[in-house]
């Protein structure tokens, strides 16, 4: 009976809620202008995307309390060719909202997926829906965008491959490899919040969200093409070695780079880059190092085999190489961004600062601001810009330490590194800016919207090292905070 009435109660409060919803407050803003047809000759990708605890296992008896999409660690491989629709249903099976950003791709504002700024999260046991043409064939990778930090650390992204149109598809092997780290707190059995010191502190180096001798090995045919597309997803620089195998670079944060030599440099990755290299298969194994100095990154070496060939033990001295500049690569973007000799319709200048901080909202979990211009975001402001202005901004590294920085929406050409060109011509959407160094980058403000510039190290935007851009006047399309709490770090 007792039991009887108090489902009786639940009931008539599900029947008074459901009545009351139409005018108990407002529904969230979800993705808006989603592409409803692909471009002509494109197919129709979907997918669904469920964002769901899962536990993950990084090596035999190392498992952590990971957020997953479909309940892998990346979530599924995106594939699509240029001109597709990719479609793509998120239903959100996460204790709190969620988003899905699109990270390198060229979409609509309302299709970027920022918490508060282009939409309002997607709130717990709701669904929402992003659709939109791939434009630029490469290696890109989808997101969380809302409370970025702690949801990107508990594992919540993927990658997205986009093949060139009417290209004869390559042969050989083909090759995905996510380096990432793993916060201590994960392996408890209820994570710590975001605020934790303990979720920066990264015990664990994984690639493919395995480490040690649970790492897949790479299979490769001798005399045919072998292409690895490494991807950062985590907080740490990477430099990347191949033991005594020449690469040739081929892509550059998704952006097809041609006429580079090959190199047996080591290969530096901040996060959130990608760098796509090709070879020919050797009738070796090869391995791919870690060569980052710090103890956790030892555990990661993948094997590369010739079929056939059994797991020979890895070799206890892989050999270090010396550390490739980017910047001095000869490799050229086969789409520039940046006409010779475009001349700037506006000029910015971003000085990226840290310091210790007292308390207060923009804090790091390692007690840090990160500031723009002295300021911390929202404090940040805007860059404001027209629709078609050639835009410049310059980078000027005031605090000791790397700083990643991304700009959603549109890629850029890095146009010059302390005053120097680079030997190529370099488009990306993320470049490490170093300390002590002034680096300018020019894109085309050809996509109307607000877009997030931000460090790409994620605790250093939460520290407010973010700002916006402002193309063409455009509407803002959600606001931070609010009853979905809308907060894109
Ligand atoms: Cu990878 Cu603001 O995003
Ligand atoms: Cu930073």
């Amino acid at each position: 009976m007792a039991r009887n009435g108090i489902g009786l109660v639940a009931a008539a409060l599900v029947g008074l809620m459901a009545a009351c919803t139409p005018n108990s407050g407002p529904s969230p803003i979800g993705p808006t202008g989603a592409a409803r047809e692909p471009a002509p000759g494109g197919a129709i990708r979907h997918f669904d995307l469920t964002a769901e605890p899962a536990t993950i296992e990084l090596k035999p008896g190392l498992r952590i309390n990971a957020w997953t999409y479909n309940g892998t660690v990346p979530g599924p491989t995106l594939h699509a060719t240029v001109g597709d629709l990719i479609d793509v249903s998120l239903h959100n099976h996460l204790p709190e909202g969620t988003t899905i950003h699109w990270h390198g791709i060229e979409l609509p504002n309302g299709q970027d997926g920022v918490g508060g700024l282009t939409q309002d999260p997607v709130p717990p046991g709701s669904s929402a829906h992003y659709a939109f043409v791939a434009t630029t064939a490469g290696t890109y990778w989808y997101h969380s965008h809302q409370d970025s930090l702690a949801q990107l650390d508990r594992g919540l992204y993927g990658v997205i491959i986009i093949d060139p149109r009417g290209e004869p598809a390559p042969t050989g092997t083909d090759a995905t490899l996510v380096f990432d780290e793993w916060p201590l707190g994960l392996e408890r059995a209820s994570p710590p919040p975001a605020t934790d010191f303990a979720m920066i502190t990264y015990v664990t180096f994984t690639v493919n969200s395995k480490t040690g001798a649970s790492i897949t090995p790479v299979r490769f045919e001798p005399g045919r093409s072998v292409r690895l597309r490494l991807l950062n997803v985590g907080a740490f620089d990477h430099l990347i070695h191949i033991d005594g195998q020449p690469v040739t670079i081929v892509a550059l944060d998704g952006h097809t780079v041609r006429g580079g030599p090959a190199t047996e440099d080591a290969l530096p990755i901040g996060p959130a880059e990608r760098l796509d290299v090709e070879f020919t298969g050797p009738n070796v194994p090869l391995w791919v190092h870690l060569q980052d100095g710090v103890p956790p990154a030892a555990d990661v070496v993948v094997p590369l085999l010739p079929l056939g060939l059994g797991l020979p033990p890895i070799p206890t001295h892989l050999s270090a190489a010396k550390a490739l500049d980017v910047f001095d690569y000869p490799g050229n973007a086969t789409e520039p961004v940046w006409p010779k000799n475009a001349v700037p319709n506006k000029t910015f200048t971003l000085r990226l600062s840290e310091h210790p901080a007292t308390g207060g909202q923009s804090m790091s979990p390692d007690k840090t601001l990160y500031e723009i211009n002295g300021a911390t975001f929202p404090g940040t402001g805007a860059l404001d810009v027209a629709l078609g202005d050639f835009v410049q901004i310059t980078f000027v590294n005031d605090s000791g330490v790397d700083h990643p920085m991304h700009l959603h929406g549109m890629p850029f050409q890095v146009l010059s590194v302390d005053g120097r060109p680079p030997a190529g011509v370099l488009v990306k959407d993320t470049v490490v800016v170093a300390p002590n160094t002034h680096l300018t980058i020019g894109f085309k403000a050809d996509h109307p919207g607000w877009w997030m510039l931000h460090c790409h190290i994620l605790y250093h935007s939460v520290g407010g090292m973010m700002i916006l851009v402002h193309v063409g006047g455009a509407t803002r399309l959600a606001n931070l905070g609010g009853p979905f709490g809308g907060s894109p770090d």
